[in-house]
């Protein structure tokens, strides 16, 4: 069997019709972490255009109803570093093996280097690290279980897991914690995809450059951040969550992307190009 979802290789070199992208998707079970808003939202919402069968988990409950008010889609309320992320896990997995799974939750404290004590160190490996590795353990586990049990079942399943990495698992940020954890990242999703394929699993990331949220667009701040970085980003402007939404989709689809795996795709206008030395 091909990693495309193909037995003979004549096949697998098909053209299929480029429809075949929203059908690859339709009805496969999908969980999107930190969804309630920003890059999650977006990747959740493509997901379910597309047909997927998604679950959205957020710890702010108000806010992920609120964006998924119309889209009748299961919602968790869990808090993905204060609570067991097995557990969490556990409930999605209660009525079948989770096949799509995009762990787009991250965070960072405002500390440099000598100001990261304990607290800030556990929080932020805790949650964009340790976290999406053992809830990610968790689904694969089940959907191999799933896979042995059921042998024969057409389509066989597969396995498709994204992280949503940063630029900063490259270049260190301000925040030193924020890039270990996302350096981190970038070698579990390597390890992972290593390791998974012979379960039919993909593994891969998306480092966004700098993606302009709802939240991240009228504070002084931010203006000015904006204005530092413009000149330096290629296509001359930040990118918006659907931009990362379309790639995801991209790498999370077997039909468009299914020999594709331990890839660490940056969305950025090619920021990631800049060359630091020549200002
Ligand atoms: N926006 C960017 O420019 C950018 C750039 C590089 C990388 N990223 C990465 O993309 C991802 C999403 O970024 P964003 O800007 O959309 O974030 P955001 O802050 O806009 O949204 C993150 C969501 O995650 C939720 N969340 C945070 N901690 C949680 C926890 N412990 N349990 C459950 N939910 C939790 C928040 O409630 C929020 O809804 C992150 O991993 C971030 O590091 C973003």
């Amino acid at each position: 069997m091909q990693a495309n979802g193909h037995d003979d290789p004549g096949q697998a070199n098909q053209v299929p019709p480029v429809c075949e992208f929203l059908e690859d998707l339709k009805g496969r079970r999908a969980v999107v972490t930190g969804a309630a808003r920003g890059i999650g939202e977006a990747v959740a919402k493509w997901l379910i255009m597309a047909g997927a069968d998604v679950t959205v988990v957020d710890r702010d409950a108000e806010h992920l109803k609120e964006s998924f008010r119309t889209e009748g889609c299961q919602v968790i309320e869990a808090d993905l570093y204060e609570e067991d992320v097995v557990g969490v896990a556990d409930e999605l997995t209660r009525n079948g093996p989770v096949e799509l799974v995009v762990n787009n939750v991250g965070i960072t404290t405002p500390h440099r280097l000598l100001e990261i004590g304990p607290s800030e160190l556990d929080l932020v490996l805790g949650t964009n690290l340790r976290g999406p590795w053992l809830f990610t353990d968790r689904l694969v586990k089940a959907l191999i279980e799933d896979q042995t049990r059921t042998p024969d079942r057409t389509p066989r399943p597969r396995g498709s897991i994204l992280f949503i990495s940063s630029l900063h698992d490259r270049f260190v940020a301000r925040e030193a914690h924020y890039s270990v954890s996302k350096a981190g990242v970038a070698m579990l999703v390597k390890a992972m995809a290593k390791d998974l394929g012979r379960h039919r699993i993909r593994v891969n990331a998306i480092s966004p450059g700098w993606i302009r949220t709802a939240e991240d667009t009228s504070t002084p701040e931010q203006v000015a951040k904006y204005a530092r970085l413009r000149p330096r980003i290629p296509a001359g402007q930040a990118g918006v969550p659907a931009d990362v939404a379309r790639v995801a989709l991209f790498l999370l689809s077997d039909a468009w992307s299914g020999y594709v795996t331990g890839q660490n795709i940056a969305v950025d206008g090619g920021l990631s190009l800049h060359n630091w030395l020549d200002e």
